[in-house]
């Protein structure tokens, strides 16, 4: 095909001792913890893909039709520009295929920790549009990572659906944003899902559900420790939990451990005891004042915001404070 473009991929990706080092550390603080970037192997993810097509998971149901709503919107302000869409953590397919039938970008990025899974899924979108030169680049987007030098002329619009920014602490959202910033440049643009607060009945189902794909999810965690660091993790030793903590705004995920035991990890042994848990997430809703706070924060201003009736969950439109002037 005459206009077919490339798929290059371009490996940034964490080293196994990095891995190691931060998981280590994690599990030698007072509450043993492992971060949440580690649920992505290539089973996490498609375990996730599955929780979003769960009844009680509403965000990502939400977040759909509020693309349908204001895709179309957000393609009108750029006008003719040739856009790179940039998305962070290259997750759910049907999302990226919404936004790349409607806002039409001349170069597509995504950007992914779980290597596999990235590369799966370029090569099947870009089996269905060819027109579209993409770039996967395999990097941990908690950290600094380069875009390919091929998009540098492009207008960036960065991508990040689904709530993930409130995986991590607010703080650490603010510094991710400043980085998101930096890396797509000050006058680019970041499309951002948002979960907001509402009812804890709603949001504990939504992290409890009745098939148990969340409880495969949290537990995968372990899974993928055993195949990359070697650890020894018995996974029928721990029980998924995850509650809302209405003073931080946060769903908290939690593996407990159903008896004493020991685990290798390393040269190290790690002793839990009976009912002891390790802490793998924080999932933190914010109102549009809240995340708008952050926002500002992280240098960026508000260029445009859409929920659904009932407020459970929000779009943002962001620009550098400097290219809004
Ligand atoms: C990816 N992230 C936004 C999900 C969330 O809702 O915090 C991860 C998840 N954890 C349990 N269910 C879904």
């Amino acid at each position: 095909m005459a206009n077919e473009r490339e798929v290059v991929f371009y490996d940034q990706g964490a080293a196994t001792q990095r891995m190691l080092a931060e998981v280590l550390a994690g599990f030698r603080r007072p509450q043993k913890q492992i971060a949440p970037k580690y649920f992505y192997d290539e089973k996490g993810s498609q375990l996730f893909d599955a929780i979003t097509e769960l009844s009680e998971y509403y965000p990502t149901r939400i977040e759909m039709q509020l693309f349908d709503q204001h895709l179309p919107q957000v393609r009108h302000r750029f006008g003719d520009q040739s856009l790179c869409v940039v998305e962070y953590g290259s997750g759910s397919s049907k999302k990226i295929r919404r936004v790349l039938d409607t806002l039409a970008p001349s170069v597509y990025v995504p950007v992914d920790i779980s290597r596999q899974y990235l590369l799966d899924n370029t090569h099947e979108l870009h089996a269905d549009f060819p027109h579209i030169a993409m770039y996967p680049v395999c990097a941990d987007i908690s950290r600094e990572f380069e875009l390919p030098a091929e998009v540098d002329s492009l207008h960036k619009l960065g991508f990040y659906p689904g709530s993930s920014i409130g995986n991590f602490l607010p703080t650490e959202a603010v510094a991710f944003l400043r980085r998101v910033r930096r890396t797509l440049g000050q006058d680019a643009h970041l499309l951002i899902g948002v979960d907001a607060k509402k009812p804890a009945q709603v949001l504990e189902a939504a992290y409890n559900d009745a098939a148990g794909v969340t409880a495969q999810f949290n537990l995968n965690v372990l899974r993928h420790l055993n195949d990359q660091l070697n650890t020894d993790f018995r996974l029928h030793n721990f029980q998924h939990e995850a509650r809302y903590n209405q003073e931080q705004g946060c769903i908290q995920m939690f593996l407990r451990s159903t008896c004493d035991q020991q685990v290798m990890i390393g040269d190290d042994t790690i002793a839990f005891t009976k009912g002891e848990r390790i802490h793998t997430e924080d999932s933190y809703k914010y109102s549009v004042q809240e995340f708008l706070q952050l926002a500002e924060a992280a240098g960026f201003a508000d260029a445009g915001h859409w929920q659904d009736d009932q407020g459970w969950y929000s779009l943002f439109l962001l620009t550098g404070q400097d290219a809004q002037k």
